[in-house]
């Protein structure tokens, strides 16, 4: 089994020193899956050629700061002030600390033991304590030639959010006092958790190349790996968000942004109980988003583009360009479109769990409350009786204003104002899917009057899309006027051109004049709604769009981008699934290597990218297995591109726990639960209606 399907971290260190001494070092280290306040690391030193003294020391550091992340540097790094730190005997010792912003307090305790060929030592153990949050114990031991000395360095971690404690000190102390467990005993537990994870989780791949499958299947588990470090059972029911790196940089300093939206599609087919867990976390900061609301002069409530701690908007208002070295405004801050993206995961969610529950609570809440935001920032205009939004900016960051204004902001965005369409049809249909009661008591808490009601139902069948060039959706109203892209001189030029907006500003000129993008804006249409689905909406607003419009736009926005944020070969790859599935392995084949190719230059040290590497799974499952849900029925179509064999992988559907098996030649799903109510699957074009235990088959 490979270290990361434990869970384990290990590395082998052989070095020689000045004095020709050869020593062999080896490392274990994990966070525990199951017990959340516990980790553990274990090293273990053979010197291989010489005998005697080797010093340890083992410390609590409080005094780490944000260093990881070059360009932030300079700004404010050191976050953590010492409350207090003892030693409780020659083994244990605790630290705690509190951030001096949000008076967090954290509190860690440490034993440490050391053992000679596997027997507890004689060693001198000292004090060791630097000041300001530094505490430590340093060990002497002397070691003959052939002996092996391991250290076993066992933590837990608290903290004054945590629920069910008394103190988050006192409870590391209890915690660390009464330890009785060994580092392979925590181990042991910890790898039972994460094969239990693995058998709900994983997903299989059978490539007609044997080498390409071993390396594209460690991708997809480590992808997988990481996905489950960042949200897990762990989450479930504290106050936790999904920030755009994860937890493993500082890169955007573990903002939240819209990225759940390509993230929730993994973990809604398996445990959507974290989904909840995430959307619960926007639910608590509803407030703060009535506050933006109010404050810009709106309604509702408004979601701010990048969040973190009470919600409110945390996007940077100043951006530094390394190419110019020049700090420019940020306006990113306009995407407001992220509001759609929590009642698009909302929608998503119910979809698969119908969980009432919520919706009537909580996401129903939201929903109402983002519909009232959009109809409170639209514009009517009476001349063509249609909805304007003006003044936002799309997901394309590379356009936040019209060539030469002093404004930023753009009209009519496409997607904003399609997706807006949709949260208007998600506000409205609340009605008819929870009890009238809840709908009652949501309109009136609310204080939503018919009047609203009636002006959300004109919103979703006369918002304004603007069109140009014979059927091309414009990214944003007046974008048909801006100038083509010479890409060619650009390529040859620059090589990379990924980052065309820090490009240009450096040569005085702007991304804000071209046809280009840094990634899907109008194709996002396409990612999150079926063609019929899309056909629909435009008729529904008295647009005319076709399936063939629907190609035409694809290669349109394709072939103006410049792939300038992780989300984008995914997202494209993921298009291209649906219309041209080698184009498509392609795409992803690039995007697998998001976070694997090693750039000193590249941004994975400053964090990994969550949402390409979701959107990675995602491709597999929803991509080529065809995997949806539509009125209540699951649905299978695939499509695989001819170098996967097979796919497999499992998920969980209204209480069913599905094995699912996808071939060229067939599909094959098995229910692996025995008492559950049976429910309609459509495979390809055929409906089955599957009961707990059975297995459907169909061949393709
Ligand atoms: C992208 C955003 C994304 C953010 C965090 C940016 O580069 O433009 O769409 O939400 O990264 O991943």
């Amino acid at each position: 089994m490979n270290e990361y399907k434990k869970g384990v971290l290990s590395r082998t260190i052989r070095f020689c020193d000045k004095k020709n001494r050869e020593t062999l070092v080896l490392q274990h280290l994990f966070v525990h899956g199951r017990l959340m306040h516990r980790a553990g690391l274990k090293i273990i030193i053979t010197p291989l050629n010489w005998e005697g003294r080797i010093e340890i020391c083992s410390a609590l550091d409080g005094r780490v700061t944000n260093q990881g992340v070059e360009r932030y540097r300079d700004l404010g790094s050191k976050h953590l002030d010492l409350v207090e730190s003892k030693h409780i005997d020659e083994q244990r010792m605790v630290l705690k600390m509190r951030t001096n912003g949000s008076c967090l307090d954290i509190a860690m305790g440490a034993r440490t033991r050391i053992f000679v060929n596997n027997k507890t030592a004689a060693i001198t153990s000292l004090s060791a304590d630097k000041s300001g949050g530094y505490v430590a114990r340093q060990f002497m031991v002397t070691v003959a030639r052939g002996e092996t000395i391991s250290i076993e360095k066992l933590i837990c971690i608290y903290t004054s959010w945590d629920t069910g404690i008394y103190e988050c000190l006192s409870e590391a102390e209890n915690t660390i006092a009464d330890d009785v467990e060994s580092f392979d005993s925590l181990l042991k537990s910890h790898v039972i958790a994460w094969e239990l994870l693995w058998r709900k989780f994983d997903v299989r791949l059978e490539l007609g190349n044997s080498d390409l499958e071993q390396y594209t299947q460690k991708i997809i588990r480590l992808y997988i790996f990481h996905l489950l470090q960042s949200s897990s059972v762990h989450s479930l029911d504290i106050d936790v968000g999904m920030p755009a790196r994860g937890w493993h940089g500082e890169g955007y300093r573990g903002h939240i942004f819209w990225d759940e939206m390509i993230i929730f599609p993994f973990l809604n087919y398996r445990t959507p109980r974290i989904t909840r867990t995430l959307l619960m976390y926007r639910y608590r900061r509803l407030h703060e988003a009535r506050l933006a609301a109010k404050t810009a002069g709106c309604k509702g409530a408004m979601y701010p583009w990048q969040s973190g701690s009470n919600g409110r908007e945390e996007t940077q208002q100043m951006h530094l360009n390394p190419e110019s070295g020049r700090w420019l405004p940020d306006n990113t801050y306009l995407q407001r479109h992220v509001n759609n993206a929590i009642v698009y995961n909302i929608a998503q969610y119910f979809q698969i769990t119908q969980d009432i529950q919520f919706l009537s609570f909580y996401g129903g809440e939201i929903t109402l409350e983002i519909a009232r935001f959009w109809a409170s920032l639209a514009t009517y205009n009476p001349k063509i009786d249609r909805y304007e939004i003006l003044g936002v900016i799309g997901p394309d960051e590379y356009h936040d204003a019209y060539p030469g204004a002093e404004k930023p902001g753009l009209n009519n965005n496409a997607y904003t104002n399609l997706m807006v369409m949709f949260v208007m049809d998600q506000a409205l249909n609340l009605q008819h899917l929870i009890p009238e009661q809840d709908w009652e008591y949501l309109r009136k808490k609310l204080g939503i009057e018919d009047r609203e009601l009636k002006i959300w139902q004109k919103m979703s069948r006369r918002m304004k899309i603007v069109f140009h060039d014979d059927g091309i959706i414009s990214q944003f109203e007046g974008y048909e006027a801006l100038k083509e892209f010479n890409w060619d001189e650009y390529k040859i030029k620059y090589g990379n051109i990924q980052r065309l907006d820090r490009i240009l500003e450096k040569e005085g000129d702007s991304a804000n004049n071209y046809k280009l993008s840094k990634q899907p804006d109008v194709i996002m249409l396409f990612y999150l709604f079926s063609a019929e689905t899309l056909r629909k909406m435009f008729k529904r607003l008295d647009y005319s769009f076709d399936k063939d419009s629907i190609v035409k736009n694809i290669n349109y926005y394709l072939n103006r981008t410049t792939n300038g944020s992780s989300l984008a070969l995914v997202i494209h790859s993921w298009i291209e699934a649906r219309l041209e599935r080698e184009g498509s392995w392609e795409l992803f084949s690039q995007a697998l290597e998001t976070d694997m190719v090693y750039d000193p230059a590249g941004s994975t040290r400053e964090g990994v990218h969550l949402a390409a590497m979701s959107g990675c799974i995602d491709i597999l499952q929803r991509g080529y297995a065809g995997l949806e849900i539509r009125s209540n029925i699951l649905i299978l179509n695939p499509l695989l591109p001819k170098s996967i064999n097979r796919i497999s992988f499992h998920i969980r559907y209204r209480k069913h726990w599905l094995d699912l098996e996808i071939t060229q030649n067939h599909v094959k799903v098995k229910s692996l639960t025995s008492k559950a109510i049976p429910f309609t699957i459509m495979i390809k074009d055929e409906i089955i209606r599957l009961y707990p235990g059975n297995i459907a088959v169909v061949d393709l």
